[in-house]
């Protein structure tokens, strides 16, 4: 299936696992809305993604800023007057132990990862009913379904937002909006090279790898729920 005549808003849309899934939806027909905070990168995918012949619109936003992340919103529906899936992939992962976590990375982790996507899914949902439908992806973590001892700032975000995707899936079907959190094991990305420098990123998961799912999920039918989808990594079917 295609996303032709699709709008899709994509957050952290810049680099890694935001822009693979930017750019899979607009092969696949649709016209994106990408945020970000470095304008650089927001800018350089949305050259590809009018390379492919779609429309892009970049909106500087940094998503720690509820205000910000309200007047996203604003600026997807009057770009392209609809947004039809909306991406809450933007995250960050910075790791303490317990004693040494700072109230401030914390918050700033709640902000981006949890409160962002209900913010965007807020200020979206009476639109996505009233157009009849619409489709939530959630990118959550392998972390959001087992914690390890040095991430346990990082994992209660992703455990909250597996918790809120859930219940968004249960609210939707009477109103056809998929809601499905996707939970990736390790990506080379940016995010997972930062905090596992010793790792060859030819050993793990692609960005492109989550792109085809996300794809795959949003272009499933209404009949069909996919609440959550897990993507482990198998070590041995690398290199
Ligand atoms: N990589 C992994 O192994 C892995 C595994 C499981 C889940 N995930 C999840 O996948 C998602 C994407 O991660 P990634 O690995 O692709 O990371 P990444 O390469 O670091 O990309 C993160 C994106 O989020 C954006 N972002 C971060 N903070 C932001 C803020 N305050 N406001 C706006 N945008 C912000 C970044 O843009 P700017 O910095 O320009 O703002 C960037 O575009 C995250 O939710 C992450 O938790 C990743």
């Amino acid at each position: 299936m295609r996303l032709d005549e699709k709008v899709a808003l994509v957050t952290g849309a810049g680099r890694g696992i935001g822009r693979a899934c930017a750019l899979a939806f607009a092969e696949a027909g649709a016209d994106i809305v990408v945020a970000a905070r470095t304008e650089e990168q927001l800018a350089d995918v949305c050259g590809d993604i009018e390379a492919l012949g779609r429309r892009c619109h970049a909106v500087p936003t940094d998503l720690a800023d509820g205000g910000q992340v309200q007047r996203l919103a604003d600026e997807a529906l009057a770009a392209f007057g609809c947004v039809d899936i909306l991406v809450n992939n933007a995250g960050v992962a910075i790791h303490h132990p317990v004693p040494d976590i700072p109230t401030d990375v914390w918050d700033l982790t709640m902000a981006v990862n949890v409160r962002a996507p209900f913010l965007l899914t807020r200020a979206l949902w009476t639109h996505m009913v009233e157009r009849g439908g619409g489709c939530i992806l959630n990118v959550a973590s392998v972390s959001g379904k087992r914690a390890g001892a040095g991430n346990a700032t990082y994992s209660a975000s992703k455990y909250a937002i597996i918790g809120f995707t859930e219940s968004l899936s249960k609210a939707g079907r009477e109103v056809n909006i998929r809601a499905c959190a996707v939970c990736p094991g390790p990506v080379a990305t940016v995010m997972r090279a930062g905090n596992n420098p010793s790792e060859n990123p030819a050993d793990i998961l692609t960005p492109e790898d989550l792109a085809e799912l996300a794809l795959f999920v949003a272009t499933r039918p209404p009949r069909v729920v996919l609440q959550e989808v897990v993507m482990e990594l198998n070590p041995s079917g690398t290199g």
